[in-house]
């Protein structure tokens, strides 16, 4: 109850922050709504009193005053609606929008490719809708806060004993409760399948994988398997549904058997004349409403709770990011590489796991030079990529750019430094100039800008076939957008890794898999030169994954990954020299071609 209770204020405050006059207005109207109901009773017990007396005068009053609490009651929470529909509608929006800047906006991406952590993130992002909600809950939650004290004063004056009344509304509380932690519980359990029956359904009804499926009949798989993950899920679900029905309807039997002895006591002070027929009235009455509040109350709280678990993942997203974020920036980015990047002595664990995916990785990239890092799947190539660009850091060792530790080096100003096309790369649903403008923000909408950069990717030709060139609208979210071939959006995202001009480290990470090998020599034998020129101006790194012995061998210095370790590093000459792993598979590939 005490965290559904801090959600409310957590939910009010950040209403208050909003917009003051609306939250003040809601809950003013809310508050005077609730409160409607027990004047009523307690105009009744005057109308009744004045009544039995005979006061004609007296109940004509009194008969006006329920009329007008009747109709506060009636309809001051509609005007309430009004106030608040547009508070809940901000605040959800506001929740959002802290939720994509929490998610997308840290310095690393740990939580988003961590399965435990995704799952959570998912819950959440279901969730973020329901504060809508919540707003209603939280305001309703203070008018009857207030209507409760009232009901409770006036029941006090009646008897004593009827206060007891509201204290049997515990019982039916702590069973929601316990209701509500089951649910939660079977929904997190769910997460996880459910969130492999998504991965299927998009499999089934996505363009992507649409030929797999056809060629390899795989039709009767996913259905087989999306319906056993269903029915899973709905299982275990539905046997959480009956134990919290169960738990909430033994609550409500305790609170109904203390309402019926509540009125038997009054009417039988009634019968006694130690009580008015009007306090026979109020007590019938409020009791009445007791239940009703209790209700609704509990009601609410069931709601709050849920917010409440809300709120709590977004406390743990907030703190876990905030814990992240890089404490040290003290060296300031460097305006150009003088000696080079090195790794020294690297060992690196993906967080949660026990694998060593690289250990003691001892490289150096010289400043101005090309490097290409080739490996099979899996042997650590994209790894390594990600240390560069400070998606995570090192389990152990250091990343040096000249002598400055990369990782006191700040976050925005290095990244602000880096151009990347990586392999898998983003699908940016825009109008394509933007789609490959947004590579340089402040060069975003500049035609020629993004057109050098297409020729450097030579992807000219992907904007060439659509019908309105650079302002096509791509992307099947929009209802007129252009949808592309996987290479097509390959090659824009190359075009967007190109539009840093003078970087200190282009990052390619396999972003020409959708070339033929000679498409890719040629484009890297251009883009070398180039790379050259940026060197020589910036001292920039120029980092190629790619599993092309043909690319690969121009580059100035060629690392073979196995295993997370270094094997081999030198230029092509050096490699093939030595007769190790590399020109090993340098002479499998090109035999392949013969
Ligand atoms: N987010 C992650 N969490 C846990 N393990 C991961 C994660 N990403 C990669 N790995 C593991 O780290 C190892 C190295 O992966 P990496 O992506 O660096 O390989 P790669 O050399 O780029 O392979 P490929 O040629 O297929 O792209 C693999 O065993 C992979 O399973
Ligand atoms: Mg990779």
């Amino acid at each position: 109850m005490r965290e559904s209770l801090r959600s409310a204020a957590w939910l009010l405050r950040m209403s208050w922050h909003q917009h003051r006059a609306k939250t003040v207005a809601s809950l003013t109207l809310m508050i005077s709504g609730a409160v409607a109901a027990p004047l009523m009773a307690l105009s009744l017990r005057w109308l009744t009193n004045a009544a039995v007396a005979g006061d004609a005068a007296t109940a004509g009053w009194a008969g006006l005053a329920v009329a007008a609490s009747a109709m506060g009651v009636l309809t001051l929470s509609h005007f309430a609606h009004l106030a608040y529909f547009e508070l809940s509608e901000i605040d959800t929006l506001t929740t959002e929008l802290r939720l994509i800047a929490l998610s997308s906006g840290s310095a690393g991406i740990e939580h988003q490719e961590r399965a435990e952590f995704a799952d959570r993130l998912t819950v959440l992002q279901q969730e973020v809708q329901q504060i809508q909600n919540g707003i209603y809950a939280a305001l309703t939650l203070s008018g009857l806060v207030v209507a409760i004290s009232l009901t409770g004063l006036l029941l006090a004056m009646v008897n004593p004993v009827l206060l007891l009344l509201p204290l049997v509304a515990v019982p039916p509380l702590m069973a929601g409760r316990r209701a509500q932690l089951i649910l939660d519980r079977s929904r997190e359990e769910a997460a996880a399948d459910t969130r492999l029956a998504m991965h299927f359904l998009r499999l089934a009804t996505s363009a992507g994988p649409a030929k797999e499926l056809r060629v390899f009949g795989l039709q009767g798989e996913i259905l087989a398997r999306y319906r056993d993950l269903w029915e899973g899920v709905t299982r275990r679900r539905w046997r959480a549904q009956i134990e919290a029905m169960l738990l909430r309807a033994g609550g409500q039997l305790v609170f109904a058997a203390g309402y019926v002895a509540g009125v038997l006591l009054v009417v039988n002070d009634a019968i006694g004349g130690h009580r008015s027929v009007g306090d026979v009235v109020l007590a019938i009455t409020l009791a009445a409403q007791v239940n009703q509040q209790v209700a609704s109350a509990v009601n609410l709280l069931h709601d709050m709770q849920r917010i409440a678990r809300t709120h709590v993942r977004f406390e743990w997203l907030e703190k876990y990011i905030a814990e992240r974020e890089p404490k040290h920036a003290d060296n300031p980015v460097p305006e150009r590489i003088a000696s080079g990047i090195s790794f020294r002595d690297v060992t690196f664990r993906y967080p949660g796991t026990d694998r060593t995916v690289l250990e003691g990785v001892n490289l150096t990239f010289p400043a101005g030079s090309t490097i290409a890092i080739v490996g099979e799947n899996g042997a650590g190539k994209s790894t390594i990529v990600k240390l560069l660009c400070r998606f995570y850091e090192p389990t152990s060792g250091r990343i040096d750019v000249d002598s400055a530790d990369l990782s006191r080096i700040p976050l925005d100003a290095w990244r602000g430094r880096i151009a990347a096309g990586f392999q898998d790369f983003a699908r940016l649903e825009f109008v394509a100039r933007r789609t490959v403008g947004v590579g340089d923000l402040p060069f975003v909408d500049d035609q020629a800008a993004v057109e050098a950069a297409l020729e450097r990717a030579h992807a000219g030709d992907v904007i060439g076939r659509l019908e309105q060139g650079l302002s096509t609208q791509l992307g099947k979210s929009h209802t007129d957008g252009t949808e592309l071939s996987g290479g097509q959006w390959q090659k824009l995202a190359l075009g967007r890794a190109m539009m840093r001009e003078l970087p200190l480290l282009l990052i390619l990470d396999e972003p020409t898999s959708a070339l033929d090998a000679e498409a890719e020599h040629n484009l890297f034998e251009r883009y070398a030169e180039g790379a050259r020129r940026v060197g020589r101006a910036t001292g920039g790194i120029t980092v190629l994954v790619s599993h092309r012995f043909s690319t690969v061998r121009m580059a100035d210095q060629i690392v073979v990954v196995a295993d997370g370790k270094v094997a081999e590093a030198g230029s092509h000459a050096q490699l093939m020299r030595n007769r190790g792993l590399y020109a090993e598979l340098y002479e499998l590939q090109a035999s392949a071609y013969e």
